[in-house]
């Protein structure tokens, strides 16, 4: 099976192929008030009955529109509201979402809808999971990242106090609707998280998607209250080509056992940082830009990559706008927290590291005192 894209008028379509958990993302503006026609149309049965999980701030912009949309489509709904950020992407939020779910009787012939960013997105798909056994759920990603990378490819989780993410499961969406309209509301700083990743794709997998995007940025360059025609346009087709990418990797390794490894682009060094600054200092898409900068410097020093293309990345990254500072961080404290990193097999850390822009391959760390004048350049 292999993920296809179909253009209609009003969005883009794409079929993840994953047998029985194959799933569509449709993906354009105006989807929020398609909501219930298209959830009737890919759940069937299973759309008797929706709950709602989002945050006060995003439901507040959009949650109405999508709670209308599902009842003239004759959709009994619930919400739920959880707290906003990654501090309440806990065990703790997934208990009082499973409380409310049994307190209301929801059966097995009912979904989830996850109206928000990607922590929405991840405690959203975790309840589905474990809720029953199981039930579907369907993503409405509202930011950036959410719509090119969390809402995709079914991995689900909560944090724990002793590291993030690090109790989930693997379960797929039934449905993923990527309305570019709700990215009008977008802050500043989650944009950049976004287009960060979205660099990501471009060198993992694609020359033409970084060169576009290298053109492109910074985006949008002023505050819109609507997209033009062009931006739509220019919008839609980044966001698809990215989710093709992630889910041509998925269909190929849903669980991460090798290929779906070259996502982790930057998030050696990325999760480092976020880990030194306590996840206060930066979006996690930010940290992976320098960790994506660190990645290729790592590259040009093993002979892998030209020094060229690492500075091409590098200014690619520093042209998603204003990243915060890192050169005030402790290096030798980002290389003890990157040797912990919870990717490191038998206590061997790997990277991913491009060998051109539009390839990469998969090699151990280099030694420390590499690292250092790495994370000396890169940050
Ligand atoms: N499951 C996966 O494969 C995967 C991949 C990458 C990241 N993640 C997870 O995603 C999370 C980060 O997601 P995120 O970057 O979307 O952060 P987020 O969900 O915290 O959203 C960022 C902020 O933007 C606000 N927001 C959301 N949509 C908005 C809109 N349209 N207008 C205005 N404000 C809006 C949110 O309320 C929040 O304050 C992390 O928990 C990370 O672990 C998961």
């Amino acid at each position: 099976m292999s993920s296809k894209t179909v253009e209609s008028k009003q969005f883009a379509t794409l079929q993840v192929g994953l047998g029985e958990r194959a799933y569509p993302i449709h993906i354009g503006p105006e989807l929020c008030s398609q909501a219930g026609t298209l959830v009737r149309e890919t759940l069937g049965d299973f759309a008797r009955t929706v709950v709602l999980v989002s945050n006060p701030k995003v439901w507040k912009l959009y949650g109405a529109g999508v709670e209308s949309s599902l009842r003239q489509a004759g959709i009994q709904t619930f919400s739920f509201l959880m707290g906003d950020g990654e501090r309440f992407k806990t065990l703790r939020t997934a208990e009082k979402l499973w409380s409310f779910l049994i307190a209301e009787r929801i059966e097995r012939k009912a979904a989830l809808l996850a109206l928000g960013g990607g922590v929405v997105g991840d405690l959203t798909g975790f309840v589905a999971a474990t809720y029953l056994r199981g039930i579907p759920y369907v993503q409405i990603p509202t930011t950036l990242l959410a719509q090119i990378d969390s809402s995709v490819g079914g991995k689900t989780a909560v944090n724990h106090p002793l590291g993030k993410n690090l109790v989930g499961s693997f379960h797929q969406p039934a449905l993923v609707l990527a309305d570019t309209n709700t990215l009008l509301t977008l802050p500043r700083r989650e944009w950049q998280a976004g287009w960060c990743e979205a660099l990501k794709y471009g060198v993992i997998r694609d020359s033409l998607l970084f060169e576009r995007l290298e053109h492109s940025l910074p985006f949008p360059t002023r505050n819109c209250t609507n997209w033009n025609e062009t931006a739509q346009h220019f919008l839609t087709d980044i966001i698809t080509r990215c989710c093709e990418i992630k889910a041509a990797v998925v269909e190929a390794d849903e669980r991460e056992a090798g290929e779906r490894k070259i996502l982790n682009f930057g998030h050696t060094v990325g999760h480092a940082l976020e880990a030194v600054t306590k996840y206060r200092h930066f979006r996690h898409g930010e940290a992976v830009g320098y960790g994506m900068i660190a990645a290729c410097e790592i590259a040009v020093q093993l002979g892998l990559f030209t020094s060229e293309e690492s500075q091409r990345v590098r200014v690619a990254v520093h042209q998603v706008g204003k990243l915060p500072p890192a050169s005030q961080l402790d290096r030798a404290r980002i290389i003890a927290a990157l040797r912990h990193d919870k990717k490191a097999e038998k206590g061997t850390v790997r990277f991913i590291l491009p060998t051109k822009i539009g390839a990469v391959v998969e090699r151990t760390a280099p030694p420390d005192d590499i690292l250092e004048t790495v994370l000396q350049k890169a940050l």
